[in-house]
């Protein structure tokens, strides 16, 4: 630590990728409840109006969606960066190792979680925020405040489409189930008292979470079967 700086030094590195951890946490739930507002029983008007706001409000257009992406790709790169300077730290695994038994499946596959997630943007981006960047910033289109939800509709008639991102959810989930409680541990929050209380409300938010991107995605399938 003395020749390191806090954010140069592993301590300082775990810190920040906890805190991206954090934010992007943040930016599902708000996530979340725009998309759950397309289950209302209205045609989609709300899911509209949430969706035009949230597309063309400057400060969410402007500084808080290049925030995110910022947020997005620091969290990809650091996770790379601890994972090969953990694995020259220890290059020889301890002969006493044995892993399954002192961390569970999730810890030692978050690269591979994170991966699918990553692969799951992708997709994610050539189906919705391609074609909303494309049209508003590119095509000069003329804004149809009633567009968002038929486009909804039509990516989850999809089987092949819903599929793939039912996998890439329950990843989520098993991404978040590690790192939701890992990130307030990174953080140095460590209480008698309040641990127990955040290890269970970041188990309940890793799978309340991903299940309602699920139900989303499966309820709309469903809807254009009928
Ligand atoms: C049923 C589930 C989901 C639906 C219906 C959905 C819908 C959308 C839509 C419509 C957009 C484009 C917004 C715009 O720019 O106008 C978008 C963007 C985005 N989504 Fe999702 N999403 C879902 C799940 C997820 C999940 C689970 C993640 C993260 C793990 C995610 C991450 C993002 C990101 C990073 C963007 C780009 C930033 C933004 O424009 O807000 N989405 N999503």
């Amino acid at each position: 630590m003395a020749k390191e700086s806090l954010l140069g030094s592993s301590i300082g590195r775990k810190f920040a990728m906890a805190l991206s951890g954090m934010f992007l946490m943040s930016f599902l739930i708000i996530h979340l409840a725009c998309n759950l507002t397309s289950l209302f029983p209205d045609d989609g008007s709300t899911y509209n109006a949430v969706s035009e706001f949230m597309g063309y409000n400057w400060i969410i257009q402007y500084i808080l969606q290049p925030v995110l992406t910022f947020g997005i790709i620091y969290h990809f790169v650091m996770a790379l960066v601890l994972t090969a300077r953990n694995k020259k730290a220890r290059p020889v695994k301890y002969a006493m190792n044995s892993p399954a038994a002192n961390s569970s499946w999730m810890s030692r596959n978050m690269l591979v979680t994170g991966g699918v997630i990553l692969a799951f943007f992708l997709l994610h981006f050539i189906d919705f925020w391609f074609p909303e960047m494309n049209l508003k910033y590119i095509e000069f289109a003329p804004n149809d405040p009633e567009r968002f939800f038929p486009e909804l509709q039509h990516k989850f008639s999809n089987p092949i489409r819903v599929t793939a991102y039912v996998i890439a959810f329950v990843l989520l989930m098993l991404h978040l189930l590690h790192g939701a409680q890992s990130s307030f541990q990174s953080v140095g929050f460590n209480n008698k008292k309040y641990t127990p209380t955040v290890k269970t409300a970041s188990k309940w938010f890793a799978i309340l979470v991903p299940v309602g991107f699920i139900l989303i995605a499966v309820y709309h399938y469903f809807n254009s079967l009928m």
